[in-house]
């Protein structure tokens, strides 16, 4: 077969249901090497499923989900149904997600972010400590010494999402999975956090390689200030599948009232929204 170097994710008609109750009806999609992809719809519809289904985290009742192998870049996509977990585990060293919920296991800060590269790199707490408090000060944490010392139980939602988002950012992946990662968070926060998936996103990986960036949200401002490619999924299938200004402008009876009630998270605060641009697309 021929090698796909630019297909990162292929999602073949995929079902699932949960006691009989359609979830995913038929989703076909295809996820290029270097998108940022902004997966949108009503809540409950089954975007954190779809998720879980490129994961492996679920089974599909139907259907495919096949990934590119980035230790074996000149192979075909590989189907996830027929890994053994040991090469599931290869596939996950290139892939970071951030989690809905719970997205720090129990203990501190440090151990959060230590155990990644203890465990998949081998590396010492002496070694780690160092990436651990420049990735915490780049989603805008201070006092990062007295930060890496905290339990989980110790922090604000919004304060484990961004540890979480700076533990992903961390591991350099080729994949970034985002969960919902500014619900919750408030205006400031929201706003850096836009920026390193952007900023993250735009940046090579270690190995020189584009990465690509899956992000489901209900974020507006976010996709105002990525202008990802948008998909939308409604009953099951892929409503939509385009740029974010074609989304934007639709008057789809189906798309319309979604956008145009899709919270703001985050009221716009002046320190948040003023003077943030993205180079070369504003
Ligand atoms: N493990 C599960 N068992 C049963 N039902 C589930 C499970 N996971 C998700 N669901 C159901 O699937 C639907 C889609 O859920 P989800 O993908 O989490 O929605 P969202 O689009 O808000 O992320 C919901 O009705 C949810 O209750
Ligand atoms: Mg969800």
């Amino acid at each position: 077969m021929k090698p796909e170097r630019t297909v990162e994710i292929r999602i073949e008609d995929l079902h699932k249901s949960f006691d009989e109750h359609p979830v995913l009806q038929g989703i076909d999609l295809t996820v290029q090497r270097s998108d940022l992809l902004a997966i949108v719809g009503g809540s409950g519809c089954g975007k954190t499923v779809l998720l879980k289904h490129i994961l492996r985290q679920l089974t599909p009742d139907r259907g495919r989900v096949l990934v590119a192998d980035h230790a074996r870049p000149d192979q075909a996509l590989v189907d996830l149904a027929t890994l053994t977990e040991e090469e599931m585990d290869e596939l996950r060293l290139h892939w970071a997600v951030v989690f809905q919920r719970n997205a720090l296991f129990s203990g501190s800060v440090f151990e959060n972010i230590a155990l990644w590269f203890r465990e998949v790199k081998g590396m010492s707490d002496a070694e780690v400590r160092p990436i651990a408090i420049e990735v915490l000060e780049s989603v805008g944490f201070t006092d990062v010494q007295r930060l890496l010392e905290k339990d989980r139980d110790e922090l604000s939602g919004g304060m484990a999402k961004r540890v979480a988002v700076a533990r992903a950012l961390s591991m350099d992946p080729a994949l970034m999975f985002y969960d919902e990662p500014t619900t919750g968070l408030d205006p400031v926060h929201a706003a850096q956090i836009h920026r390193l998936i952007h900023d993250t996103h735009h940046r090579l990986s270690r190995s020189g390689e584009p990465r690509t960036t899956v992000i489901i949200t209900h974020d507006k401002d976010l996709l105002h200030r990525l202008e990802p490619r948008i998909v939308m999924l409604h009953e099951g299938r892929i409503f939509f599948d385009g740029s974010f200004s074609e989304f934007e402008q639709s008057d789809s009876p189906i798309i319309r009232p979604y956008f145009d009630v899709m919270p703001i998270l985050h009221e716009r605060h002046p320190d948040a929204a003023s003077g943030w641009t993205i180079p070369g697309m504003e």
